[in-house]
């Protein structure tokens, strides 16, 4: 079973859209495996954003996600990585399309509310960076009796 890294950034939390972006991963289908309220450290930060250190962008890019908490999620399903970039929407504000969470709330690119791995060894990465392993649950849905 694939996992993938997903967080509400500041200008999510600050909007109040943590509940909404949650119910639209759960109502998917996926499972949730671990979440959490916090303000990253910079050096963290850093790491998770190191493939765009050459960018002109970067030094804004971890101001931001610095800035105010974010809500940290590890999520698991099939195929769960590329299944979120779709609800997520395109990073391009302009190019984000309705029913997805960017296209639905997202005004502006540089702040567009939610971050998704793009790849199973980026998750891999990005879950190591901000989860420690004891905060994982592993738990069974099916067999439990309320479902
Ligand atoms: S790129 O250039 O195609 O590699 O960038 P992209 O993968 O689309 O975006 C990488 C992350 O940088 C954010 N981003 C920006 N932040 C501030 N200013 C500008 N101009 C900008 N352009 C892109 C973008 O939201 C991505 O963040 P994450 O958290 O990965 O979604």
């Amino acid at each position: 079973m694939e996992r993938t890294f997903v967080m509400v950034k500041p200008d999510g939390v600050q909007r109040g859209v943590i509940g909404e972006i949650v119910s639209r991963f759960e109502k998917k289908g996926f499972q949730l495996v671990a979440s959490k309220l916090m303000v990253i450290p910079r050096e963290k930060a850093e790491f998770h954003y190191a493939e765009h250190a050459s960018k002109p962008f970067f030094g804004e890019l971890v101001d931001f996600i610095t800035s105010g908490p974010v809500f940290a999620m590890i999520w698991e399903a099939d195929q769960v990585v590329p299944l979120s970039r779709t609800l997520i929407g395109k990073t391009n504000t302009l190019e984000a399309l309705p029913g997805t969470i960017r296209g639905d709330f997202a005004v502006h690119t540089n702040f567009n509310l939610i971050h998704g791995s793009d790849s199973p060894e980026s998750a891999e990465r990005e879950i190591n960076n901000f989860f420690e392993p004891h905060e994982l649950v592993t738990y069974d849905k099916a067999i439990k009796p309320w479902i």
